[in-house]
């Protein structure tokens, strides 16, 4: 168990700001978050995993639990499922990596999402054509309030778009111990979304032939060509989610906007795609220091160094009033701001 006092946080966070734990303590094991939550009771506490869906606007009062926890076990294996329970420390994307090795389908659409497996189901993470909850049995937690086991099922997890209790209800009362998943041993592939069925139409020849590792190779290079590496340049995916509007107002846009990309989730319901609202307004390319637009997804909003958390956050709050004015829609974050910003400015 690693901990300290006045932890700096860069290393940890993929935007690569500057921010310090209070106290901070890195946990491995089961056994191990249960000793930290026994003596950090009462105090507040952050619970942090890969780093990669938050922005530290400033620095971080009580403990930072760092959830490290490990593992990999399969509970239970049929002819045609498996199910798998995976630490919420494992890497994300070393997971998928495993399924696809082992040839467990399921989360082949959902490869280089950074992040841990833990973080997966708080904000039910998506991508071409897939949601992770399509796949979660059982997410184990750890009250924050009395240190308690709980097992949530999959309805008691209240998925929704990007969302789960653990984003809503219970937002910072749980922290994520280890997540089960049912896998297929005999997989339907998901390859609806245009992108993946034109990449493997030209890469992986006849349908009958594909196969979940040519879904996987699909995503990595559809990602690796329009996503920033937060390896290399700062940024955690997606800042906005895309936003729902009524069917009034989708009518009222597309007369003016007649190319406008959408996906009808119902009658009277329809998701339009952030990344073009923030294009339209103008912000494609268009940076303020070190921070700026990705000039191949307007959704994601890049650091370069230098810059703090509360100046990532004035610039999506800049982008965020410009699409209120010029559309009418108010995006929401898809990322957590720490310490959270009540007001608006
Ligand atoms: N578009 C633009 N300009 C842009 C970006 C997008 O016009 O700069 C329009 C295009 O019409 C494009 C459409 O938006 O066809 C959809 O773009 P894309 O396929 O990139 O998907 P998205 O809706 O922008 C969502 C997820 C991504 C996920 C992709 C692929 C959210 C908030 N984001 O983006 O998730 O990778 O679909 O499934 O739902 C993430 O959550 O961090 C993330 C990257």
């Amino acid at each position: 168990m690693e901990c300290g006092e006045s932890i700096e946080l860069k290393p940890f966070n993929t935007f690569g700001v500057e921010a310090t734990a209070e106290h901070y303590i890195a946990v491995s094991s089961l056994s191990e978050a249960k000793a930290v939550l026994r003596n950090a009771l009462n105090k507040p506490i952050i619970v942090l995993g890969g780093g990669s869906n938050t922005l530290f606007v400033d620095d971080v009062v009580g403990t930072t639990i760092h959830n490290r926890i490990e593992g990999i076990e399969i509970l239970k294996e049929t002819e045609k499922s498996v199910d798998v329970q995976v630490g919420a420390g494992e890497d994300w994307h070393a997971f998928v990596l495993f399924c696809v090795e082992h040839g467990y389908g399921g989360v082949e659409n959902l490869a280089l999402i950074p992040g841990t497996v833990g973080a997966s189901p708080v904000q039910n993470i998506g991508a071409y054509g897939v949601e992770v909850k399509d796949t979660i049995t059982h997410v184990h937690a750890l009250s924050l309030e009395d240190g308690e086991e709980r097992v949530f099922t999959n309805e008691e997890c209240a998925f929704s778009y990007r969302s789960s209790v653990f984003k809503q209800a219970l937002k910072g009362k749980y922290l994520i111990t280890s997540v089960v998943f049912r896998l297929e041993k005999i997989p339907t592939l998901h390859t609806s979304y245009g992108s993946i069925r034109a990449h493997l139409i030209q890469n992986a020849g006849n349908s009958e032939s594909w196969t979940i590792k040519s879904v996987f190779d699909a995503v990595v290079e559809i990602r690796t060509a329009k996503l920033p590496n937060p390896n290399i340049i700062g940024n955690a995916g997606s800042f906005f989610k895309n936003p729902i509007i009524d069917a009034k107002k989708y009518v009222d846009l597309l007369e003016r906007y007649p190319d406008m990309p959408s996906y009808m989730l119902s009658e009277h319901s329809y998701k339009i795609p952030a990344g073009w609202l923030v294009e339209m307004a103008g912000w494609k390319e268009i940076k303020q220091g070190t921070v700026g637009v990705h000039e191949k997804q307007a959704l994601v909003i890049t650091h370069r160094g230098g810059a703090s958390g509360m100046d990532i956050y004035k610039f999506s709050e800049e982008i965020r009033r410009s699409i209120i004015r010029l559309f009418d829609i108010d995006l929401e974050r898809e990322i957590n701001i720490v310490p959270a910003v009540t007001h608006k400015e």
